[in-house]
């Protein structure tokens, strides 16, 4: 034997000695692992929880990291969408159900978001499911913020059975339950996001406003600990030009330019952020501001409407009105961008401004209360163009949320 192929047939053999010890290892740990498995689905049999399967997320669930899925326009759709009946969602409240109410126009329901160069994953209620498996979600923000949660419980209640899902009244709170996956999908109510005399689930001052932007214990100490997070408010600071706000001393009542209130309590909310979140276990985002759509000159030059009876989303790329504060959009951009990766925006403004016929208009809800015949003949003084219908536009900011979370199930969770 020369040096060459003796050397050759040392390496051969230890090489097999390599593989062959891998594969008593493997076939060890594989052995463990199944035991493990049937062990935890014995466990999970024991609790009357779903079985654990691993969740299938496929490419085609994944997002292109270089996509930017807030880019793109509406397409008509009416085979896949809505993603849901308002008949079949017993979640839904009266503010919503634009049908129920009497909107003549389903439209506003077959429009599906088609981000330019990318598609959203199917949604899949199943493996939104499976992805939330032992976890929390919790929206926090105002009206339009309690609207995605339903969104969202909507979208997934219909596969699971009517014995194996609750919903419960936890002023400030909405819990719903999904029993067989140990999920929990709720809303906090906190339209400053910061402390306020608001704060009350039901009994909240609509004129008056008194916000502490430097105060948000009360409120936080309901979001620590919960798997992700979605922050979202706006509405409640553009009610005028300036805000009554205290900081510090509670006593000292000053009028607040609303863009510096807005950034001051970003801030103290990025604060508690920092401290009291852990970026490894739990996920945040924050959703940009819903527009609103008050006024029709806006996409039509000459018009003297409102967004009542708009049939159809606008068209014009790019378009974006008076409703959406640039101002506040770049405080919101200047905060998080400090936070950095461990919040993720939701910058669905942009694609909200094309649906100026989404909102509730005449077919909603007034303090409470369904418009009378006299309000709803009188849609430039009661049209509601701030909410919109279920199902509808937040629908899809829940798609974009399920995108999301589906990347961050392969990558962290
Ligand atoms: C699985 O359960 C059996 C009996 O309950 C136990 O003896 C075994 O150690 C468990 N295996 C693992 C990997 O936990
Ligand atoms: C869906 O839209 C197409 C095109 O507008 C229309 O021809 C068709 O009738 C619609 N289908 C349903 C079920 O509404
Ligand atoms: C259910 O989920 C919660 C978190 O939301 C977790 O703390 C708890 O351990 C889970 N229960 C079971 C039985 O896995
Ligand atoms: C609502 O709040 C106001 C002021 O905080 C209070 O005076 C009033 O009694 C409350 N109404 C109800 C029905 O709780
Ligand atoms: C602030 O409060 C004062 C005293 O109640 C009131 O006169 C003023 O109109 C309030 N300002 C705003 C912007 O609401
Ligand atoms: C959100 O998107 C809009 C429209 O593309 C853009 O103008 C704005 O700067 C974005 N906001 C932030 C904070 O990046
Ligand atoms: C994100 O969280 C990690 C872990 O707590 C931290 O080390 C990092 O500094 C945070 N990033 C920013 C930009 O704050």
């Amino acid at each position: 034997m020369s040096m060459q192929t003796y050397a050759d047939s040392r390496i051969t053999q230890s090489i097999f000695q390599v593989v062959l010890v891998s594969f008593v290892l493997l076939g060890s740990v594989r052995l463990i692992l199944d035991e493990l498995k049937s062990n935890q689905s014995r466990i999970s049999k024991l609790n009357g929880f779903r079985q654990k399967q691993a969740v299938f997320v496929t490419k085609e669930d994944q997002l292109d990291e270089s996509c930017n899925v807030f880019e793109g326009q509406w397409v008509w759709d009416n085979v896949s969408y809505p993603l849901y009946k308002e008949e079949s969602c017993p979640y839904l409240v009266k503010q919503t159900t634009c049908q129920r109410n009497g909107r003549p126009d389903s439209h506003y329901q077959n429009w599906r978001w088609q981000p330019n160069s990318c598609d959203l994953p199917r949604f899949n209620a199943l493996k939104m499911l499976d992805v939330l498996r032992d976890k929390r979600v919790m929206f926090i923000g105002d009206s339009v913020q309690r609207s995605t949660f339903e969104s969202m419980i909507c979208m997934v209640q219909s596969v699971i059975p009517d014995n194996k899902k609750s919903f419960h009244r936890v002023p400030p709170m909405k819990i719903f339950k999904a029993e067989e996956y140990n999920v929990s999908i709720e809303y906090y109510w906190a339209p400053f996001i910061v402390e306020s005399i608001s704060d009350h689930a039901t009994n909240h001052t609509v004129h008056k406003r008194l916000v502490n932007l430097d105060a948000i214990e009360k409120h936080s100490k309901s979001w620590e600990g919960v798997d992700v997070l979605v922050f979202e408010s706006y509405v409640w600071w553009m009610h005028q030009p300036k805000i009554n706000a205290t900081y510090g001393d509670t006593s000292e009542v000053k009028e607040y330019n609303v863009a510096t209130a807005y950034r001051m309590a970003l801030e103290t909310w990025a604060k508690w952020l920092v401290t009291k979140i852990n970026p490894v276990k739990q996920r945040v985002f924050f959703s940009s501001m819903s527009p609103t759509h008050l006024w029709s000159w806006e996409w039509n030059p000459g018009s003297d409407g409102t967004c009542y009876d708009e049939l159809y989303p606008i068209e014009k790329r790019s378009y974006w009105g008076t409703g959406s504060n640039q101002e506040i959009m770049k405080i919101v951009g200047d905060v998080l961008s400090r936070v950095g990766e461990n919040v993720t925006f939701l910058n669905i403004t942009q694609l909200s401004e094309y649906r100026k016929d989404g909102h509730t208009t005449v077919y909603g809800e007034r303090r409470g209360k369904l418009l009378t015949k006299e309000q709803r003949a009188d849609p430039k003084t009661y049209g509601d163009c701030i909410h919109w219908c279920l199902p509808g536009v937040p629908d899809t900011w829940n798609e974009i949320l399920y995108a999301y979370l589906l990347n961050g199930h392969r990558n962290s969770f």
